[in-house]
Order: structure tokens, then sequence, then C-alpha cells
């Protein structure tokens, strides 16, 4: 086989997406972890091009603004005005003009297109010799898309748009889906000929192939295989479409590799997230971002995970976590926090109603109930009261603080950062702690208890409390 041409894929998103009624560009809205761009420009990498041009024009600053972040090696090129697919094509080829060989354009709002299907339309594409190959898919309704007419021996004769089409053609149910390989000189040359004779006013990018077929020249049609890759986004009701279709794809795939999803339906995991088999989670739960799940650990039900890494054997129930690093066989929930820079280690307990920031956790340490540590580091093996708080802010800073190996918190505490309890120290349950406990010492700020005699009976008479401490009372003289 002879060497594959070079290639140049082109996006398209200079678009608005009115449907949307969105202050966001139509291509920048997110679908499990990349926005509909992203999508694209990922199955994209399948054409192993030497160059991507994305046509920005809508919004561009915020467009151009996101690439920078997913595609710093793609260029931007700029298309003033949206006058229509085949212009926005033929202004970004003006930008390249030493693109050859084969150029890929691909719609921005395409986002559950597989890079597999991509390679095989190019393989399809160059091994035909063919001027211009569409990416067609049949479909139960294909209203409001180009419709892909053949002549008696099935050969592409033109696509034609739903407005601009006769009633027999809207009877087709053969659908462009806006994803085509092109020879690059015969692309050029056949977008300086397209005219805006349409219902739109528009240069079409898909008159190419009724050009390219008039004259003459083999124009190919590549059917996907599975027609959902080729849906598009058009309103918030077709993108929530595609977020349900992209999350059962992604959990079918988690569940093939041994991962033990219980209730599909209600697990949404990012396509950037990776687990390990024997990792289970449980229902309402998000896996979102840079979240990887080890071997064994259980997640959920109702957890959300953003960008945490989570250690083999953990587990963690009704909890929400940004940033943070779980270790092996730690444990955290139900109802807490972790927030950023929280780090726990082997065997470490965060329990209910718990919220963590920047708080790193020896092994086995543990934070039962009830408590914010906010900016600490707490030893190995040590034990927090209920109710514990580490004031960590002053208003103006944040300050850390330090408590030893082993060390015991009683409850009701108030560590007064920047302080350090040293290791095996204790702190008497509701003291405010705001010098250092020296390894091995007790520290107690409590002021002693004294008891005021009959003070009930004086002051809240013809109480229950009254009539109950004179019952007491009785029964003690009886
Ligand atoms: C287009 C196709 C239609 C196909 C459908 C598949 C044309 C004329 N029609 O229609 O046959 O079935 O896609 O989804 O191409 N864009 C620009 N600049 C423009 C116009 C559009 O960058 O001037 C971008 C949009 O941002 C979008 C893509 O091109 O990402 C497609 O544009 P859109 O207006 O959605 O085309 P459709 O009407 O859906
Ligand atoms: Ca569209």
């Amino acid at each position: 086989m002879s060497q594959a041409p070079s290639r140049t894929v082109v996006v398209l998103a200079a678009g608005e997406g009115k449907r949307m009624k969105s202050a966001t560009p139509k291509v920048l809205h997110p679908l499990l972890g990349r926005t509909l761009l992203g999508h694209v420009l990922a199955a994209a990498t399948a054409a192993e091009a030497a160059g991507t041009i994305v046509v920005v024009g809508h919004k561009a600053e915020q467009v151009r603004g996101h690439l920078s972040e997913i595609a710093p090696d793609a260029t931007p090129v700029l298309q003033e005005q949206q006058n229509g697919t085949g212009h926005a094509v033929r202004i970004a080829l003006e930008a390249a003009p030493d693109a050859d060989g084969t150029v890929v354009v691909l719609n921005g709002d395409v986002p559950l297109l597989r890079p597999e299907t991509v390679a095989a339309l190019l393989t399809a594409h160059e091994e035909s010799k063919a001027g211009a190959t569409v990416l067609a898919a049949e479909v139960a309704d294909p209203s409001g898309l180009g419709r892909v007419v053949r002549d008696a021996d099935g050969n592409l004769e033109r696509i034609v748009e739903e407005r601009d089409a006769s009633p027999e053609v809207r009877a087709i149910r053969e659908i462009n889906a806006g994803i085509y390989a092109f020879d690059a000189a015969l692309l050029r040359e056949a977008l300086g000929r397209i005219s805006t004779d349409n219902d739109q006013g528009e240069e079409y990018l898909t008159d190419v192939f009724g050009l390219l077929a008039d004259a003459g020249q083999p124009v190919g049609v590549y059917v996907a295989a599975d027609a959902e890759e080729t849906l598009g986004c058009n309103d918030r009701a077709e993108l929530a479409r595609l977020r349900a279709l992209l999350r059962d794809r992604v959990n079918t795939a988690w569940m093939r590799s041994g991962v033990s999803i219980l209730d599909p339906a209600t697990t949404w995991i990012d396509v950037t997230v990776t687990l390990s088999p024997d990792a289970v989670i449980d229902q309402n739960s998000q896996l979102q971002g840079t979240t990887t799940v080890a071997a064994g650990a259980v997640i959920g039900p109702d957890t959300t995970l953003v960008d945490t890494t989570v250690g083999a054997g953990a587990v963690l129930l009704r909890a929400h976590s940004i940033g943070a690093q779980v270790g092996p066989e730690a444990q955290v929930g139900p109802y807490s926090y972790l927030r950023p820079g929280t780090l726990l280690g082997r065997k470490a307990k965060v329990g209910g109603f718990v919220e963590t920031k920047n708080a790193e956790l020896g092994d086995g340490a543990k934070v039962p109930h009830l408590t914010y540590v906010g900016d600490a580091t707490i030893g190995a093996k040590a034990n927090i009261g209920a109710g514990t708080i580490f004031a960590n802010y002053d208003g103006v800073n944040k300050h850390h603080t330090t408590v030893g190996e082993a060390a015991f918190v009683g409850s009701d505490t108030v560590l007064i950062a920047p302080v350090e309890v040293g290791a095996g120290a204790y702190v008497a349950a509701g003291s405010a702690i705001q010098t250092a406990v020296p390894a091995g010492s007790l520290g107690v700020t409590r002021a002693p208890q004294r008891n005021i005699e009959g003070w009930t009976a004086r002051k809240r008479p013809g109480t229950v409390s009254a009539e109950a401490a004179e019952q007491a009372a009785t029964g003690d003289a009886g």
C-alpha cells in the first residue's frame, strides 16, 4: 500500500448555536469531561494530521482561550461573519496555503464521533481515490439535516439541505453527519465555485459534492456503522440526550473492563476518569476530571469525586471530594466534604459531617465526627474528637496546625492556628488551644465547674424540669 497522503484537520466552530439559547458558545458546552469541541478534537486525533485548524467566530476569544488550554497546537482561524460551512472551510484553507493531500472537515458539534470512525472514513476515502467522501448515516428521524441524494447506481449525486429539499428528497433517511474527507486541491478549486443560491444565502460546504460529481470526479459515501456517533447537538434537549448516550457508552466500557457499576443509569463518569478492575461504583455517583479509582475501592452511593485519587480498597460513602488524595483502605463519609489539598494516609478515617481542606492525615489517623480540618498536618494514629475545629483563619491570613503522631484531641476543641499538639499529647474536651501542647502532656483550658444547688426550683418553678428535680429529691430522701 502506498503511503497515506499528508492530512490537515479543519474543525468548524464559528457558529453561535442559536438554539442553545446560551451566553456560552455551543461548542464550549461540557459533556462528561470535555467540551463538545474537545470531543471532536479528540476524535480527530485519529487523522494523525500534520496540522489542525479550528475556525472560530462567535465569541472567538472565548473559544480561542479554551483551545489554548486543550489543544495548544491547533491553529484558530477567524471567520468574522458566519456565511456558511463552505465559507468557513475556504477561510481555513486560505490560512493554510501549503495544506495538500487530504483535508478532514469536522463539524464542531458532533461529540459522539469515535476516533475509529474518523480513521475508517479516511481509509475509505484515500483507498478509493475519491475527490470527496462524506460520513453518512441511516437515521429514523432525519429532520433538520442534509440528505444524501444518490443516483440510480447508488453513487452520490449531491447533498441537499432540508430547507432546500423537495418532498421526495426530504423522505430520504440517509443524512450527512457533517464529517468529510476531501482531496485538498479539488476542495480548494470547488470552494471557489460554490454559490450562495440557497434558502439561507450561505456558502454550503455540502455543495462541493454536487460540483465534483457534476465534473465527473468520483465522490464517496462512508456509512457509519453506528448512527448514534453522528448525532449533532443543536439545543439543550439534544445535549442531554447525547450526555445519556455517552454515559452508557463509558459505563459499558468500564463494566467490560471489570469495574462494577451497580446502577449505570445514575452513574456519570467523565471520559477523562481512570478506574481499575474490581472498583465498585454505587448509584447516584459522579466521577469527574482527572479522578482515578484503584482496585477494590467502593464509591457511593451518592458520591461526587472531582480530580480525586482513590487508593485500593478505600471506601467513600455519600461524600463530595475535590482535588483530594485518598489513601488505600481509607474511609470517608457519610456526608463529608474533602477539599483541595486533602491527603489521607493508609487506613485514615474521615467520618460523618467532616470538612477537610489542605489537610494531611497520617496512616490510621481518625477524624470521625462533625469536624473542620483546615490547613493541618495530623500524625499517624492520632484521634480527633467530635466537633473539633481547626481554626485556621484569623480574618486576614491562613495558619497551619500540626497534631503529632497518636495524639488525642478531646471533643469540642478549638485548635487556634498556628499551633502544635505534640506526639502522644492529649487535649481535654472543650479546650481552646492556642499555645503548643508538648509531646506527652495534657492541654486543658476549661474553667473549673461549680454547681449551684436548688437553682431549678428557685429560678424555674412550675416547669417540668422543676417537677423532675423535686421527684429526684424526694426519691433521694425516700
Ligand atoms: C450541516 C450540514 C448538513 C448536515 C449537518 C450535520 C451544511 C450546509 N450543512 O448543517 O448537511 O446534515 O451539518 O450536523 O454544511 N459553522 C461555522 N461557520 C459558519 C457556519 C457554520 O463555523 O459560517 C460551524 C458551526 O459552528 C457548526 C458547524 O459549522 O459547528 C455546522 O454548522 P450548522 O449551522 O450547525 O450546520 P447545520 O445546519 O447543522
Ligand atoms: Ca448542526
